[in-house]
């Protein structure tokens, strides 16, 4: 048996190819690095989509209608307010019909940008702001978060997040929606799946952590020893390490570009980057001494900790925000498992007691 299943092939896709060896990403045969500075996230979103839905590629006006129509629908009540925002966006995602046509996966990739950022205004007494369906996807998800329009700065670099992470081959949030999708239960369904799976601190739940360590060594002076002491508390260092790559995670410089920009406009304080380098630089040098055999290096939320943070996210949304580039990943994995796969249902090897049997 494969521990955690590493190296087993669970399906074919035109999706994305993630090259661990070499570090490069190619989303439908284009290399990250073209698409981040070329690509609005409505273009991947149809780059992804194209083939699986009728006019599929040809997203435009369509996914700022989307939005509108789930904001007119969404009912977030005091109970779905309190929970924890991947929660409550879970709880009203799950409020969407199943389907498996366009119209269905347009609402689910408007879903999480209208949900969380309302869910984040309620829980400080704010009104939500109804989305403004001309607007770039981007543009109007910080809109709908803060009030005013985005700096291009900040649209930029958010466009930049989503674009980055909207598709990485068959992670495990992926395989949860390629499962679900495999019985014909219909997009929601495997929407709701893949969010459930994005939560976990192993996967999208780490960048939030990243920020509380950052606040927690407070000085670059303090990094080596705060990280030498979570080691040997037995704790792994949020933001490094990967099953797939075996050098650096391209989307790390991808995001810290990013990062780098908004500090060249002041949006990040020279000191909270020049911290989180700090720490990076000891994390690697520790991660080699301790695990020679093991290339750990900087993966993809690291640096979306601090991109996120800068765009007046709180940390406890960061995992909504993942959602809202990745889900477009989930529903094109899903409908290409549902049109082409076949039922993914696997073995287990049963190593519990065998019954007595009568003398
Ligand atoms: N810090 C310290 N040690 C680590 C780290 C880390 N970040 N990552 C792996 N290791 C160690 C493990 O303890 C293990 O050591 P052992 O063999 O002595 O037990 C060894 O490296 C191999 O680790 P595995 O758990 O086998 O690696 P796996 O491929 O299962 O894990 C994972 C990948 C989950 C990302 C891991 O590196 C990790 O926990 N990283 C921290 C959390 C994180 O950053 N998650 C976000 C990942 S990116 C994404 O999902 C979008």
């Amino acid at each position: 048996m494969t521990s955690g299943l590493e190296d087993v092939v669970a399906a074919e896709t035109v999706l994305s190819d993630v090259d661990g060896r070499n570090g490069r990403l190619i989303v439908r045969g284009v290399s990250l690095d073209k698409l981040v500075v070329e690509s609005r996230f409505e273009d991947v979103v149809g780059l992804l989509f194209e083939g699986f839905f009728p006019d599929g590629g040809a997203i435009g006006r369509a996914l700022g209608e989307a939005r509108s129509a789930v904001f007119a629908e969404m009912q977030a009540d005091a109970a779905v307010v309190a929970m924890p925002p991947v929660e409550g966006m879970r709880a009203l995602l799950a409020r969407l019909g199943d389907g498996d046509d366009l119209a269905t996966a347009l609402r689910l990739v408007a879903a999480p940008a209208v949900f969380c950022t309302a869910l984040l205004r309620l829980g400080k007494g704010l009104a939500p702001v109804p989305p403004e369906p001309g607007l770039d996807h981007a543009v109007d998800t910080l809109r709908m978060l803060h009030g005013p329009m985005p700096s291009s700065e900040q649209a930029q670099t958010l466009n930049r997040y989503l674009v980055t992470v909207a598709d990485h081959g068959l992670n495990a949030s992926t395989f949860a929606a390629r499962v679900v999708a495999s019985t014909q239960a219909g997009l929601t369904s495997s929407v709701l799946a893949a969010l459930s799976a994005l939560k976990g601190p192993l996967h999208g739940g780490a960048p939030g952590p990243v920020l509380d360590m950052l606040d927690d060594v407070a000085a670059p002076e303090n990094a080596p020893q705060w990280l030498e002491n979570a080691l040997a508390r037995g704790e792994r260092l949020m933001g490094f390490g990967h099953r797939v790559y075996r050098v650096r995670d391209p989307r790390a410089d991808a995001l810290k570009g990013a990062v780098r920009m908004l500090a060249g406009s002041g949006a990040i304080e020279p000191r909270r980057l020049a911290l989180a380098e700090a720490v990076e630089a000891a994390a690697l040098e520790l991660l080699k001494q301790r695990k020679p055999d093991r290339p750990l290096d900087t993966n993809v939320e690291f640096y979306t900790a601090l991109l996120l943070e800068a765009l007046g996210f709180p940390r406890e949304a960061f995992t909504c925000v993942f959602a809202m580039g990745r889900v477009a990943g989930w529903i094109a994995h899903a409908r290409e498992q549902a049109v082409e796969g076949r039922l993914i249902r696997p073995m287990s090897v049963y190593v519990g007691p065998v019954p007595q049997v009568a003398a």
